[in-house]
């Protein structure tokens, strides 16, 4: 694992949306794994302004996201189709038909969550996972006692996830208590993963996930497991991780990242 601690929100965002931007320019049938949450909106804005501004090329590329609300229909403000066509597909040069999302409107739900795990194998699997972090720990709806080699199921929400979501679901009334997700499983089976954590509301659980015991009671802490994994947070976020020193130093030190040095 490694933290990238980065100034400020801003230079944060800024420095996810350039890894991405390398891997796709890399490799352009990349295989992106998608999350949503308010971190992901700033991130998203970012490479839509890289599409218009400096040509950053979706044509090629394969999306699947980790989560989808069950019984909210995609045409609804509040799925997460929506929320991914309003704040990614519609902004860059994607082709719909690539874009995934669990279906949480299917008769049968547990069918819908296999042939989404098929899906993501005959696209050869998931290259890059982006991630952020619910304020329980959860990666996806990767609740507490979630197991560690969980794959894509249907998940209650916990009550704390349940208030924290609600504000983008216009109010409590409107949140589902059930969602489609992505297992902690099918999250370590991506070859890469990139995390980003912003802001001081984050910091305690960031700080158990990224230093703690792995344990199902904060489900960030398997990425520990992970060969490949990245995460990108900003001092705010930063705050209680006991290494932040040793990060820090890695930052400045390492050579891979000195082109993003203009961002410290
Ligand atoms: C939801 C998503 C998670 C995401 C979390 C964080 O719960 N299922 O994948 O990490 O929101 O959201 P925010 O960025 O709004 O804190």
């Amino acid at each position: 694992m490694e933290v990238l601690i980065l100034p400020t929100r801003e230079k944060a965002d800024l420095l996810a949306a350039r890894i991405i931007a390398n891997y796709l320019r890399r490799k352009p049938h990349l295989v992106l794994g998608l999350a949503t949450g308010r971190t992901m909106e700033r991130l998203y804005h970012l490479l839509g302004d890289m599409h218009a501004k400096a040509g950053l090329d979706f044509s090629l590329c394969r999306t699947f996201n980790l989560d989808e609300y069950i019984g909210m229909p995609p045409e609804s403000q509040y799925s997460y189709r929506y929320y991914m066509n309003h704040h990614l597909f519609s902004r860059i040069n994607i082709d719909p038909r690539n874009t995934h999302l669990p279906n949480g409107m299917a008769y049968d739900l547990d069918a819908a969550c296999t042939k989404y795990e098929d899906e993501m194998v005959e696209c050869g699997g998931i290259d890059l996972q982006l991630l952020g972090i619910g304020s329980d720990g959860h990666i996806g709806f990767n609740e507490p006692l979630s197991a560690l080699r969980s794959r894509t199921r249907q998940k209650a929400l916990t009550p704390e996830t349940i208030t924290q979501n609600a504000a983008l679901c216009g109010g409590e009334q409107n949140m589902p208590k059930r969602a489609l997700t992505m297992g902690v499983g099918t999250i370590l089976d991506a070859k890469r993963c990139l995390m980003l954590v912003t802001g001081e509301t984050k910091a305690k659980i960031l700080a158990q996930a990224v230093e703690g015991p792995i344990t199902s009671m904060v489900t960030a802490s398997a990425l520990q497991l992970h060969p490949h994994c990245r995460i990108i947070v900003d001092e705010e976020a930063a705050e209680h991780l006991q290494g932040k020193d040793y990060y820090r130093w890695m930052f400045r030190s390492e050579p891979e990242w000195a082109e993003h040095h203009d961002l410290l």
